[in-house]
């Protein structure tokens, strides 16, 4: 083994230095990259037993970006509104189980961002293909507000916009690439933050898509 492999995969494997956005959000570049392809496997499965699909807003829109859960709390979104449920309006059971991969990776990267002991009970599974979006949005619907947010970005790289407390503070510009991590909470918890339109590319293990990971204590 060459030094220079060596020294890579020192790198790949060390935890990232947390780099602040504001006080209560970081960003952990490529912390998700040593666990990508256990990941990848175990959401396939996810995705076959609860596929991915378009929800319609209370307002009657169909969202641009598909969504599905895994977890003992899903998040849905329909004419009624918003909210957490236990099992998936597609197929009337459970969703899946969250695969311990996941759960390692939300973990590890809320230990890495100062919060030792997140035990997330829900994770949303975005997929955003070319011209998909996400409009700024406060994640406010979890019971324990003191608990923080794991993001987590997969496939094409995307631009986060990350806000105040006020949907009108103008938010920062974010590039995420495959394996980037954000986490929020404490005085960042209420923060509004949205993802750009996702722009055209072909990802060499994801093809044509970003997929968002995001883990949350719902319940
Ligand atoms: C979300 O806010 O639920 C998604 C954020 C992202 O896709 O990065
Ligand atoms: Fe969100």
């Amino acid at each position: 083994m060459t030094a220079d492999l060596f020294s890579d995969m020192a790198a790949q494997d060390a935890t990232p230095q947390p780099q602040s956005l504001c006080p209560g959000a970081v960003l952990l570049r490529g912390l998700a990259l040593p666990d990508q392809h256990d990941v990848l496997a175990d959401l396939d499965r996810v995705m076959t037993d609860a596929p991915l699909r378009h929800m319609i807003t209370s307002r009657g829109f169909r969202m641009s970006v598909a969504m599905t859960n895994c977890g003992q709390l899903g998040w849905v979104s329909d004419r009624r509104g918003y909210r957490y449920d236990s099992s998936d309006p597609l197929s009337g059971r459970p969703w899946p189980a969250m695969p311990e991969s996941l759960l390692r990776l939300a973990r590890r990267a809320a230990t890495a961002a100062g919060h030792a002991d997140f035990l997330p009970d829900a994770c949303l599974i975005n997929r955003y293909q070319p011209g998909a979006r996400m409009g700024l949005h406060q994640d406010r619907d979890e019971r324990d507000l003191g608990q923080p947010i794991v993001s987590v970005s997969l496939g094409l790289p995307a631009v986060f916009q990350f806000g105040g407390m006020l949907r009108s503070d103008k938010p920062l510009r974010v590039p995420l690439q495959h394996g980037d991590v954000v986490v929020w909470g404490g005085p960042a918890r209420l923060n509004f933050h949205g993802v750009l339109a996702l722009k055209d590319g072909v990802h060499e293990l994801l093809g044509a898509q970003r997929i968002n990971l995001t883990f949350r204590r719902a319940g």
